[in-house]
């Protein structure tokens, strides 16, 4: 079957964009509920034929992933993890996209990390079988991660004992991780206190869950100031780790692994001695907010979101493109950056030089305020603060390869 695109109503200027099931397609199409030919094609994963479809040619706003950078951040990362003598565990939240978690574990990765239980379903019914959804597990989804834990290994996230007892109560045996607070401050036990090790001796000698390790997230690496304070970051989530691994075996309690990881600290951490796998995420895109911490150039930076300039008024000392809250999210971006900064706009992408005169200074929902007058037609690249939360605003992927655009992949996002 084929189907023809139509954006607002029309054929891309271009060429029609043909999509051909694949059979990547035919395992989603038990997965789409709207079941009509229209939404059917955009809703369709796969690499697109597309005849001299150019970057110029695209509505906008549009989410372009260069194919090049993508695949040198993954398989960097995957060099990176294997010199550490980490697993890696990608946290696919960043992408959501099945054909990218597919490079991940071509290059090695020994399952993946999910932020929402969609997520979890989605990639299970890809042949993903070893996900950790690490989130604290909301008890209202009990029964949704049995139904997921059926199909696959699921880990599930706990720091809290009215959690373990529920999930005790609930009687599934699924693999339990208890998370553990190693600087951030946002979940996780304190990996001093007396009831942490409580808490994981319940989860060791029970009866009913799987015990499967102590996690932790070092989101605190991305208060850091330079790269030596990244890897302090990192090497104190490692000691920290470490340290309670060691004081749960002496008290007789088997920890079958230790979890860390962020891309800040992973980009720079010299050891993970006592670590068993790693799970940044952001490095298979970057963004702004790496570039200033130091994890990344600007020209490894794979994401930006490719806008137009739509209005521009004489006497006006700034200009308004199609790119706003709904395109960028509201990230602030770094805390140490050069300046204030909603996005910045690229000069050159491919030298990786952004403009100096230009960039978002504000975001209402589809508004984008540019800090100086561009002329209305123009197109701008954006570098997001934050490509995480970016990818999450859209649909779908536009595949590039320099500036031709060489397929549409699905963003799954959902809770
Ligand atoms: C629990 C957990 N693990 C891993 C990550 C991945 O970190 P990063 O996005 O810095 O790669 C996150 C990100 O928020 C997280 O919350």
């Amino acid at each position: 079957m084929r189907h023809l695109l139509t954006v607002a109503g029309r054929v891309p200027r271009a060429s029609a964009i043909a999509l051909v099931p694949s059979p990547a397609a035919a395992r989603n199409e038990a997965l789409d509920v709207r079941g009509e030919e229209g939404w059917l094609s955009l809703l369709t994963p796969h690499i697109l034929p597309l005849t001299d479809m150019q970057i110029t040619n695209l509505p906008t706003p549009a989410l372009l992933l260069d194919l090049d950078r993508l695949e040198a951040n993954l398989a960097r990362m995957a060099q990176r993890a294997r010199a550490l003598r980490v697993a890696l565990r990608p946290h696919i939240k960043t992408h959501k996209c099945v054909e990218i978690a597919e490079r991940q574990r071509a290059l090695g990765a020994s399952g993946i990390t999910v932020s929402t239980l969609y997520e979890g379903q989605v990639f299970a019914q890809h042949g993903f079988d070893d996900l950790t959804w690490a989130f604290p597990v909301p008890l209202t989804r009990l029964p949704q991660a049995q139904t997921v834990a059926q199909g696959a290994r699921l880990g599930l996230v706990a720091d809290t004992p009215d959690t373990v007892a529920a999930l005790e109560r609930f009687g599934h045996p699924f693999h339990v991780w208890l998370k553990v607070d190693c600087g951030y401050h946002r979940a996780g036990v304190d990996p001093c206190a007396e009831w942490s090790l409580e808490l994981a001796r319940t989860l060791h000698d029970s009866r009913v869950l799987r015990f499967a390790g102590i996690l932790s997230h070092s989101g605190h690496a991305y208060h850091a100031r330079s790269r030596a304070e990244m890897a302090a970051a990192a090497e104190e989530e490692r000691r920290i780790m470490t340290a309670f691994a060691a004081r749960l075996r002496e008290a007789g309690i088997h920890v079958p692994q230790v979890s860390v990881g962020s891309t800040p600290a992973m980009s720079v951490v010299e050891r993970l001695d006592g670590v068993d796998e790693a799970r940044p995420g952001n490095y298979a895109f970057y963004d702004y907010t790496q570039t200033v911490l130091g994890s990344c150039a600007v020209t490894d930076c794979a994401v930006t979101v490719l806008a137009s300039v739509v209005s521009s008024q004489p006497g006006a000392r700034h200009s308004i493109v199609d790119a706003g809250a709904l395109a960028l999210s509201k990230d602030t971006g770094p805390e140490h950056g050069p300046h204030r900064t909603m996005g910045e706009i690229f000069e050159d992408y491919d030298r990786g030089r952004l403009r100096a005169d230009a960039h978002l200074i504000s975001l209402s929902q589809e508004h984008g305020v540019v800090s100086a007058r561009l002329p209305v037609g123009e197109q701008v690249r954006v570098l997001p603060n934050h490509s995480c939360l970016t990818a999450a605003c859209f649909d779908e992927y536009h595949v590039v390869r320099g500036h031709e655009v060489v397929g549409r992949w699905k963003i799954w996002r959902g809770r």
